[in-house]
């Protein structure tokens, strides 16, 4: 059969494109459902996009590439679209959006904005060639093969974040035998696990959450911390795993105000009979302000001097932990690095070796922060590519 577009993925960027990509379409998926990732975002209300949305705030080999299709098609752009679908939302924390229902009126919307656009769901992608002329895609579909010509095709298959979920690493594959370099994938915002005496001592702190700003590869974030039985998670330590390489500390800031060390000069005066850790306890979490106190701290605050003060206080604002690594691709919520921005048009995410060629959201190496910025990139770049196709 003939299609002017193929789709390949309906998840977030593959139903985007769709709704904007003309006519004649045909997206495909191996799931049974379209949108799952949206589904299941946000615990459940989809995170679906942040107000502060703003380039620097994506990372990618080139820090260029995703500027334009951000700022042709914006937060207020899909927010004026949730608008019109009646889709009650409400703002979080740090600009992020969310459904005040759940995420599956996120997935119809588009599904009602892809209109005459053809869905195949558990059809699986087989062989994909370009015989000069145009794309030449074998599926399966419920048990036969169907043989698909296209003058368009649109890698839309996100990255490698949750196998279980039906992620595979087809767009890079594709990308790659059309002549495209990779840039090396790595999970990000996914926790981080230890091992050794460090597991130990934060397996003892497991469910403990606390605000705190955590630093890796130059960002620092300032949000909360959570200890695991596996090591450390919560956004602050998600956002800080996308800019953290392998061997290197994190850094933990468990004060980030800076109030605690005038507070516990202050305690000490008024208060003085009374052990360091309880008065550490009226600013932290009781186990952690308890695990805090070195070995050997004097057991009345009155009898710490303010050297003593300033060791605890300096110990818990650059605690330094390096972790064995992270849970991997089995949690990561995205995927770092993909199909080579030098490869596509910034403008229309075409590919600069093959006209007809498209390569939009996750699979792109151009991955956001926690909070909204990954649909955004998704809503954006599949945007740019729906329109450039619907222009040709
Ligand atoms: P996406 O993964 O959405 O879609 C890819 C589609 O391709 C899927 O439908 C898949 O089945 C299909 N596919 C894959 N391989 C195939 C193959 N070989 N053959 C056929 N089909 C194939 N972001 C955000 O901004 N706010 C949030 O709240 C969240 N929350 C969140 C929670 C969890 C648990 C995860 C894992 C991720 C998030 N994210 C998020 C990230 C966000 O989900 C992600 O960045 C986008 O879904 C990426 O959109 P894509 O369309 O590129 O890939």
């Amino acid at each position: 059969m003939d299609v002017q577009t193929l789709i390949l993925g309906a998840g977030a960027a593959g139903m985007m494109c769709a709704a904007f990509a003309g006519a004649d379409v045909l997206v495909v998926d191996h799931a049974k459902a379209p949108g799952e990732k949206i589904r299941i975002s946000g615990g459940g209300r989809c995170n679906f996009t942040n107000m502060g949305i703003e380039p620097e705030r994506f990372l990618s080999r080139n820090p260029h590439f995703a500027k334009s299709a951000l700022s042709r098609y914006t937060q207020w752009d899909f927010l004026g679209l949730v608008q019109q679908h009646g889709i009650a939302w409400h703002e979080k924390t740090l600009g992020q959006l969310f459904c005040d229902g759940k995420a599956t009126q996120i997935v119809e919307m588009l599904r009602s904005e892809m209109g005459e656009a053809r869905l195949w769901l558990s059809t699986t992608v087989d062989e994909v060639g370009h015989d000069g002329a145009g794309f030449r895609v074998r599926l399966t579909r419920e048990g036969r093969v169907v043989d698909v010509s296209a003058r368009n095709l649109v890698l839309a298959t996100g990255g490698l974040s949750i196998p279980k979920m039906g992620a595979t690493g087809l767009a890079y594959r594709v990308a790659r035998q059309f002549g495209h370099a990779l840039v090396e994938t790595r999970p990000g915002l996914v926790p981080f696990t230890f091992s050794g005496t460090v597991l130990d001592r934060l397996q003892a702190l497991a469910g403990v959450a606390t605000p705190a700003r955590v630093r890796a590869g130059g960002a620092a974030f300032d949000e909360a911390l959570l200890f695991t039985h596996r090591g450390l998670s919560g956004p602050a330590v998600l956002q800080a795993s996308s800019y953290w390489t392998e061997g290197n500390p994190v850094a933990l800031d468990l004060d980030p105000s800076g109030a605690l060390l005038p507070a516990l000069k202050d305690a000490r005066s008024r208060e003085g009979r009374k052990a360091p850790a309880t008065h550490l306890a009226a600013h932290l979490p009781q186990r952690l302000a308890a695990a805090l106190i070195p070995d050997g701290t004097p057991p009345r605050l009155a009898d710490c001097s303010d050297a003593v003060l300033e060791g605890i206080v300096a110990g818990l604002r650059d605690w330094r932990l390096t972790p064995a690594g992270t849970e991997g691709y089995r949690t990561a919520e995205v995927t770092l690095g993909g199909i080579d921005t030098d490869g596509l048009s910034s403008k229309t995410m075409e590919s600069r070796h093959l006209t007809g060629l498209f390569a939009i959201g996750e699979a792109v190496d151009v991955t956001g922060w926690l909070g909204g910025y990954n649909f955004q990139w998704a809503w954006s770049s599949g945007w740019a590519a729906g329109t450039a196709i619907a222009a040709r």
